[in-house]
């Protein structure tokens, strides 16, 4: 259920100045997808094998695994991670599960906590196998303290905690995985596509428009939201850093902008559905090579500036 909270991103500056700067392509997206016959819409896509990711209990994450459960083939298996599986939190993955046997294992992961990466690394490794992890996407994150997160309402509880869950899980979580992620790139390096793929072995994280500095200027008034920008912004170094520190592997690394997506995070007034959102993430992740590692990109393929 979309509500108002202190992470949504509902101030009214936000949705003018939002809608304002989405709507004419977030309409040629929606619009495309919706007359999208059956057939392309439920298109395989190239993304299989071994999958992760986080912040699967509601919005984009669960999207995500339910979209990526139906589009991959038969050998693909998805590691949906939650904190919370087998309590409420948990009841609409676990629904989901239930409709694609054997397909996704849900793993309990809390991000901001060491020892529950630990712990969720340490039980994928158990299920996983020989052929590796393919797929890391780092989605799970947090916005505070309650929109517009100014600097005077922004203090250094809502840095740390926003920091811990925005940049420090995903360092975690990707340093944990990179032998996981090695083992997968190296097993698929007689693949006919040769080079870097999210088929391969890649890391996504997800970013966000608001992450830009060359964009500030003309972002900052609609949502200052300072701890999250932040944030973002160092998330998209740490995908940086590691798409250099990676490349020698063949390990893609890339953020991800999803939109302005109709979330408990993006609240009731964003015009983008989570089933477009993930539509057309899914599409760009299929078609992402070398070239695109260490960039920024949004749901419709275009490249962001830092
Ligand atoms: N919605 C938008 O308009 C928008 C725009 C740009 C970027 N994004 C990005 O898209 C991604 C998904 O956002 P969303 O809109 O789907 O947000 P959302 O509806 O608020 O969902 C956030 C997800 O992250 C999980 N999460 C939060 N803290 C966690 C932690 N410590 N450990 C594990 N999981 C945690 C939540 O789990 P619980 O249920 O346990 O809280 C939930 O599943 C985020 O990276 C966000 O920054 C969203």
């Amino acid at each position: 259920m979309l509500t108002q909270s202190d992470e949504s991103f509902t101030l009214p500056l936000f949705r003018e100045g939002m809608s304002h700067m989405h709507t004419p392509q977030q309409r040629t997206c929606s619009a495309a997808a919706r007359q999208q016959s059956p057939t392309a819409v439920n298109m395989s896509v190239a993304l299989g094998g071994n999958i992760l990711v986080t912040g699967t209990s509601r919005g984009i994450g669960l999207e995500l695994v339910r979209q990526l459960a139906e589009k991959t083939g038969g050998g693909a298996h998805i590691y949906a991670c939650c904190r919370d599986p087998e309590g409420a939190g948990g009841q609409a993955l676990r629904q989901l599960s239930a409709l694609h046997p054997g397909k996704i294992s849900i793993i309990k992961l809390d991000v901001a906590d060491e020892r529950s990466i630990s712990a969720a690394v340490e039980a994928v490794k158990e299920q996983i196998g020989a052929s590796g992890l393919n797929l890391l996407i780092n989605n799970a994150a947090i916005n505070k303290p309650a929109s517009p997160a100014s600097l005077l309402t922004s203090g250094k509880k809502d840095m740390m905690e926003v920091f811990e869950t925005n940049v420090v899980g995903p360092f975690l979580l990707t340093k944990m995985f990179l032998p996981l992620l090695q083992r997968a790139a190296k097993s698929c390096s007689g693949d006919k596509d040769g080079g870097m793929s999210c088929r391969r072995s890649a890391v996504i994280n997800v970013s966000t428009l608001l992450s830009s500095i060359e964009k500030c200027p003309e972002t900052f008034a609609m949502a200052p939201m300072y701890p999250y920008r932040i944030s973002k912004a160092a998330l998209n170094m740490l995908t940086c850093c590691q798409a250099e520190n990676f490349r020698a592997d063949d390990i893609l690394v890339a953020a991800v902008h999803p939109g302005w997506v109709r979330t408990h995070m993006g609240g009731e007034e964003a015009p983008l559905t989570t089933e477009d959102s993930v539509l057309g993430i899914i599409r760009v992740l299929s078609t992402l090579s070398s070239k695109h590692s260490g960039r920024l990109l949004d749901w419709e393929g275009n490249s962001i500036p830092w």
